[in-house]
Protein backbone atom coordinates (compact mmCIF):
# COMPACT_ATOMS: atom_id res chain seq x y z
CA UNK A 1 0.00 0.00 0.00
CA UNK A 2 3.08 2.46 0.97
CA UNK A 3 4.69 1.33 -2.20
CA UNK A 4 2.01 1.90 -4.46
CA UNK A 5 1.28 5.57 -3.22
CA UNK A 6 5.09 6.58 -3.66
CA UNK A 7 4.63 5.12 -7.08
CA UNK A 8 1.68 7.45 -7.96
CA UNK A 9 3.90 10.54 -6.13
CA UNK A 10 6.92 9.39 -8.53
CA UNK A 11 4.79 9.25 -11.50
CA UNK A 12 3.22 12.75 -11.12
CA UNK A 13 -0.05 12.14 -9.03
CA UNK A 14 1.26 13.59 -5.95
CA UNK A 15 1.55 16.80 -4.98
CA UNK A 16 2.27 20.02 -7.60
CA UNK A 17 5.99 20.35 -7.77
CA UNK A 18 7.03 23.81 -8.51
CA UNK A 19 8.83 22.59 -12.16
CA UNK A 20 8.08 23.90 -15.36
CA UNK A 21 7.29 20.66 -16.91
CA UNK A 22 7.17 17.04 -14.69
CA UNK A 23 8.82 15.32 -17.66
CA UNK A 24 12.08 17.33 -16.89
CA UNK A 25 11.91 15.42 -13.51
CA UNK A 26 12.09 11.81 -15.27
CA UNK A 27 16.01 10.35 -15.00
CA UNK A 28 18.04 11.25 -18.10
CA UNK A 29 20.47 7.83 -17.23
CA UNK A 30 19.15 4.52 -18.47
CA UNK A 31 18.13 2.24 -15.44
CA UNK A 32 21.21 0.09 -15.49
CA UNK A 33 23.70 2.92 -15.44
CA UNK A 34 21.89 5.36 -13.16
CA UNK A 35 23.14 3.64 -9.77
CA UNK A 36 26.82 3.63 -10.58
CA UNK A 37 26.47 7.59 -12.46
CA UNK A 38 25.01 8.31 -8.63
CA UNK A 39 28.42 7.31 -6.76
CA UNK A 40 30.53 9.82 -8.94
CA UNK A 41 31.61 12.57 -6.96
CA UNK A 42 32.48 16.11 -7.83
CA UNK A 43 36.27 16.55 -6.88
CA UNK A 44 35.90 20.36 -7.07
CA UNK A 45 34.82 22.24 -4.06
CA UNK A 46 32.20 25.45 -4.93
CA UNK A 47 34.64 27.94 -4.18
CA UNK A 48 34.11 31.32 -6.17
CA UNK A 49 37.43 30.32 -7.98
CA UNK A 50 35.88 27.13 -9.04
CA UNK A 51 32.60 28.45 -10.40
CA UNK A 52 34.43 31.26 -11.78
CA UNK A 53 36.12 28.36 -14.13
CA UNK A 54 32.95 26.84 -15.06
CA UNK A 55 31.07 29.91 -16.00
CA UNK A 56 34.35 30.45 -18.55
CA UNK A 57 33.99 27.42 -19.97
CA UNK A 58 30.17 27.80 -20.24
CA UNK A 59 29.99 31.01 -22.18
CA UNK A 60 32.88 30.31 -23.63
CA UNK A 61 34.75 27.40 -25.47
CA UNK A 62 31.79 24.93 -24.30
CA UNK A 63 28.91 26.99 -26.04
CA UNK A 64 26.43 25.86 -23.46
CA UNK A 65 25.25 29.53 -23.56
CA UNK A 66 23.99 29.12 -26.77
CA UNK A 67 20.82 26.91 -25.57
CA UNK A 68 20.95 26.82 -21.68
CA UNK A 69 21.10 31.02 -22.13
CA UNK A 70 23.09 33.61 -20.01
CA UNK A 71 20.66 33.11 -17.45
CA UNK A 72 20.59 29.22 -17.16
CA UNK A 73 16.56 29.04 -17.98
CA UNK A 74 16.93 27.64 -21.60
CA UNK A 75 13.85 28.26 -22.58
CA UNK A 76 14.75 30.97 -25.43
CA UNK A 77 13.80 30.06 -28.97
CA UNK A 78 16.78 28.35 -30.56
CA UNK A 79 16.31 27.52 -34.49
CA UNK A 80 16.79 24.22 -35.84
CA UNK A 81 16.41 22.68 -32.34
CA UNK A 82 14.61 19.19 -32.35
CA UNK A 83 12.98 17.19 -29.25
CA UNK A 84 13.22 18.26 -26.11
CA UNK A 85 13.75 22.06 -24.66
CA UNK A 86 17.27 22.90 -23.44
CA UNK A 87 17.01 22.36 -19.71
CA UNK A 88 16.41 25.65 -17.46
CA UNK A 89 18.59 25.51 -14.39
CA UNK A 90 16.99 28.21 -12.34
CA UNK A 91 14.45 25.15 -11.52
CA UNK A 92 14.95 24.06 -8.01
CA UNK A 93 13.17 21.00 -7.86
CA UNK A 94 14.92 19.68 -10.98
CA UNK A 95 18.24 20.78 -9.60
CA UNK A 96 17.51 18.90 -6.57
CA UNK A 97 16.25 16.05 -8.11
CA UNK A 98 19.75 14.96 -9.83
CA UNK A 99 22.60 13.92 -8.50
CA UNK A 100 25.95 15.79 -9.60
CA UNK A 101 26.88 12.39 -11.27
CA UNK A 102 24.55 11.82 -13.58
CA UNK A 103 24.54 15.03 -14.60
CA UNK A 104 28.44 14.39 -15.06
CA UNK A 105 27.25 11.13 -17.38
CA UNK A 106 24.83 13.44 -19.55
CA UNK A 107 28.01 15.72 -20.26
CA UNK A 108 29.34 12.27 -21.24
CA UNK A 109 26.29 10.60 -23.01
CA UNK A 110 24.18 13.48 -23.90
CA UNK A 111 20.42 13.09 -23.29
CA UNK A 112 19.26 10.17 -25.93
CA UNK A 113 17.20 11.18 -28.36
CA UNK A 114 17.94 15.04 -28.18
CA UNK A 115 19.97 17.93 -28.85
CA UNK A 116 22.05 17.78 -25.64
CA UNK A 117 25.19 16.13 -27.00
CA UNK A 118 28.67 14.70 -25.72
CA UNK A 119 30.94 17.03 -24.61
CA UNK A 120 33.53 14.86 -22.98
CA UNK A 121 35.95 14.40 -24.50
CA UNK A 122 36.05 15.87 -27.29
CA UNK A 123 34.97 19.65 -25.87
CA UNK A 124 35.41 19.40 -22.36
CA UNK A 125 37.92 17.21 -19.74
CA UNK A 126 36.37 15.42 -16.90
CA UNK A 127 37.87 18.18 -14.64
CA UNK A 128 36.82 21.02 -17.20
CA UNK A 129 33.28 18.92 -17.32
CA UNK A 130 32.92 19.02 -13.04
CA UNK A 131 33.59 22.79 -13.32
CA UNK A 132 31.06 23.69 -15.52
CA UNK A 133 28.76 21.59 -13.56
CA UNK A 134 29.45 23.74 -10.51
CA UNK A 135 28.25 26.23 -12.53
CA UNK A 136 25.23 24.59 -13.33
CA UNK A 137 24.24 23.90 -10.13
CA UNK A 138 25.26 27.69 -8.95
CA UNK A 139 21.61 28.69 -11.02
CA UNK A 140 20.05 26.65 -8.66
CA UNK A 141 20.95 28.68 -5.25
CA UNK A 142 18.82 31.90 -4.24
CA UNK A 143 20.17 34.85 -5.82
CA UNK A 144 20.73 36.91 -2.27
C1 LIG B 1 22.50 22.36 -28.90
C2 LIG B 1 21.91 22.85 -27.67
C3 LIG B 1 22.61 22.50 -26.36
C4 LIG B 1 23.90 22.80 -25.97
C5 LIG B 1 24.98 23.54 -26.77
C6 LIG B 1 24.03 22.33 -24.61
N1 LIG B 1 22.87 21.75 -24.20
FE1 LIG B 1 22.50 20.91 -22.37
N2 LIG B 1 20.65 20.42 -22.95
C7 LIG B 1 20.09 20.65 -24.19
C8 LIG B 1 18.78 20.04 -24.26
C9 LIG B 1 17.85 20.09 -25.45
C10 LIG B 1 18.56 19.45 -23.00
C11 LIG B 1 17.32 18.68 -22.53
C12 LIG B 1 17.55 17.21 -22.68
C13 LIG B 1 16.50 16.40 -22.01
O1 LIG B 1 15.43 16.91 -21.67
O2 LIG B 1 16.75 15.20 -21.80
C14 LIG B 1 19.75 19.69 -22.21
C15 LIG B 1 19.93 19.22 -20.91
C16 LIG B 1 21.04 19.44 -20.13
C17 LIG B 1 21.21 19.00 -18.78
C18 LIG B 1 20.16 18.29 -17.95
C19 LIG B 1 20.14 16.80 -18.07
C20 LIG B 1 19.21 16.21 -17.04
O3 LIG B 1 19.62 15.24 -16.38
O4 LIG B 1 18.10 16.69 -16.84
C21 LIG B 1 22.43 19.42 -18.36
C22 LIG B 1 23.08 19.22 -17.00
C23 LIG B 1 23.03 20.12 -19.47
N3 LIG B 1 22.17 20.10 -20.54
C24 LIG B 1 24.27 20.71 -19.41
C25 LIG B 1 24.87 21.33 -20.51
C26 LIG B 1 26.20 21.88 -20.45
C27 LIG B 1 27.07 21.93 -19.21
C28 LIG B 1 26.48 22.34 -21.70
C29 LIG B 1 27.79 22.90 -22.21
C30 LIG B 1 28.94 22.04 -21.96
C31 LIG B 1 25.30 22.10 -22.54
N4 LIG B 1 24.36 21.49 -21.76
C32 LIG B 1 25.18 22.44 -23.87
C33 LIG B 1 20.68 21.35 -25.23
C34 LIG B 1 21.98 21.82 -25.23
Amino acid sequence: MVLACCALMLIGFGPPVWSADEDVLKPRVPPDQIEQARTWVNPFPATADNIEKGKALFHGKAFCVTCHGRDGTGLGDIPGLRGKLPRNFTDRVWQKTRTDGELFWILRNGSPGTDMAPFIPLVLTEEEAWQVLLYVRSFGRPSD
